[in-house]
């Protein structure tokens, strides 16, 4: 499908159909119920009654994409914008000015300013900072003690960002606390987009006070970083760097709030989709002993003995198969809102300018209509052979379009190197603890994982 033709004729828009509503909604909350209760399973079954399908988050009517052809549709088209229920609970966190919440030109020219440091040929400058902490992670686990996967996933994400992102050794401090942020910001924010009960979560109850400390501390943070770099007086080549000599479209330096909303849009989700990737490959290499065993034949024949480098890894490709059916069953980012900016139609359906716009990668790429064997774990189905078969926009875990990610390319060298490292270092199993059941935030990822890493 083109984006032309998605694109009605105003009189076309009025006389499309509405879709259909999705049934279970109660009074108050709709079905915000459900997506707070067993949201993953909600989001799965929406395809049934529809190609797309009203559903009720509070008092609001929000649309719910659910065919691949158009999810890719609404990631291509200019009718959307980012805003929306997941965007306004997360405008708190990311402020504004970011890139990852402005639209229009604003968007356009941040994207510019970050794009070098994420570009394929800056990404090989970043490969010994990642090497040294996915063996930093193969180190810390000699003590055979139980491992918190949650603790240790989300420092080597924030580590890897920030230091390869941000330069300098004034993040090692800072890790901790940022981790700490994260995660509780992150899981109160889905609550508060699926229940949009704004004032209610002014009210001062622990767990509101809790989120407004974390929130105010990761601001503070950001002012550290930046204000340190600035007293250094130093200018490494580095996206830091960009973001504070970035000038506006009258060729004036930009403002504070804007460097400080872009080093939040960048460092947030940048940890945390990495942070929570990282758990479900390890909680992948726990129940699919058979992978770690084959990763570590593969890490054998093409490097040997010595550690992975960087270099290795566009030859590791059965372990970068393993990643890539990681994020098809588990997709960190498993939702994502856009907001109509005009009237428009989508797969003969009206959508009124204005319309809240949701869909689940996670739905989507675990669709039975597009994958054989749809639950079952296959790396192989990642063969470039398979892959043809795969339809178009069933697997977007990094989204397309103008919001794509920025950082596909380097967090697929990232999460390969690390798998490569520890998968040919460790066999795992659950400790006492362990709880590998989704945990369903802003993004998804199990609950708390505990392990012990077993060397080979
Ligand atoms: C945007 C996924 C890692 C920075 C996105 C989007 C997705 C995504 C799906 C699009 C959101 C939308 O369409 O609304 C992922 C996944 C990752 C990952 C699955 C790793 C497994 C990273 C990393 C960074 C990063 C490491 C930075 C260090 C961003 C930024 C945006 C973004 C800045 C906003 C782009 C824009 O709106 O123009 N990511 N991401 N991501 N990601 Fe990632």
């Amino acid at each position: 499908m083109t984006i032309e033709s998605v694109k009605p004729g105003a009189s076309a828009a009025t006389s499309l159909r509405e879709p259909p509503l999705a049934g279970g909604g109660v009074p108050l909350l709709g079905h915000g119920w459900k997506l707070v209760r067993d949201p993953l399973a909600f989001m799965a079954q929406l395809r049934d009654h529809g190609d797309v399908v009203r559903i009720k988050l509070g008092p609001k009517t929000v649309y719910a994409v659910t065919t691949p052809a158009l999810t890719g549709a609404v990631a291509l088209s200019p009718d959307y914008i980012i805003a929306g229920p997941l965007w306004e609970s997360l405008e708190d966190l990311l402020g504004e000015e970011g890139v990852a919440t402005a639209n229009g030109p604003l968007h356009r020219r941040q994207r510019r300013t970050i794009q070098p440091a994420f570009r394929l040929d800056a990404i090989p400058a970043y490969g010994p900072i990642m090497a040294e902490e996915a063996y930093a992670l193969v180190e810390r686990w000699r003590s055979g003690e139980a491992l918190d996967v949650t603790a240790e996933s989300f420092r080597v994400a924030v580590r890897v960002a920030a230091r390869c992102l941000m330069r300098g050794s004034y993040m090692d401090a800072r890790t901790e606390r940022i981790c700490a942020d994260l995660a509780t910001l992150f899981s109160s924010m889905y609550q508060r987009m699926v229940v949009p009960l704004g004032p209610l979560y002014k009210v001062p109850l622990p767990a509101n006070r809790e989120f407004d400390r974390a929130l105010a501390d990761l601001h503070v943070l950001v002012d550290e970083i930046v204000a340190d770099r600035r007293a250094s007086g130093q200018k490494p080549d580095d996206l830091l760097t960009a973001l504070l000599e970035a000038r506006d479209e009258n060729g004036e330096p930009i403002g504070e709030q804007e460097i400080h909303d872009q080093v939040i849009a960048i460092l947030t989700p940048g940890s945390e989709t990495v942070g929570a990737t990282v758990m479900s490959l390890l909680l992948v290499l726990t129940e699919h002993p058979e992978l770690g065993d084959k990763i570590r034949d593969e890490v054998k024949t093409v490097v040997g003995d010595r550690p992975v480098a960087f270099e290795d890894v566009r030859k590791l490709t059965y372990t970068a198969n393993v990643v890539t059916e990681t994020l098809r069953l588990y997709p960190a980012v498993w939702i994502l809102t856009r907001r109509a900016v005009t009237d428009t139609e989508l797969g003969g359906y009206r959508i009124p300018r204005g319309a809240d716009v949701i869909y689940s990668p996670y739905a989507i790429q675990r669709d039975r209509r597009s994958y054989e064997r749809n639950e079952e774990f296959d790396p192989d189905r990642w063969l470039p052979e398979r892959a043809m078969d795969v339809p178009k926009h069933a697997m977007s875990p990094f989204s397309v379009g103008n919001r794509k990610c920025p950082s596909d390319h380097f967090s697929m060298a990232e999460l390969t190197l690390i798998t490569a490292a520890v998968a040919s270092a460790y066999r795992f199993e659950h400790a006492p603890g362990s709880d590998s059941r989704p945990r369903i935030g802003i993004t998804l990822r199990p609950r708390r994982l505990m392990l012990r890493a077993l060397p080979r």
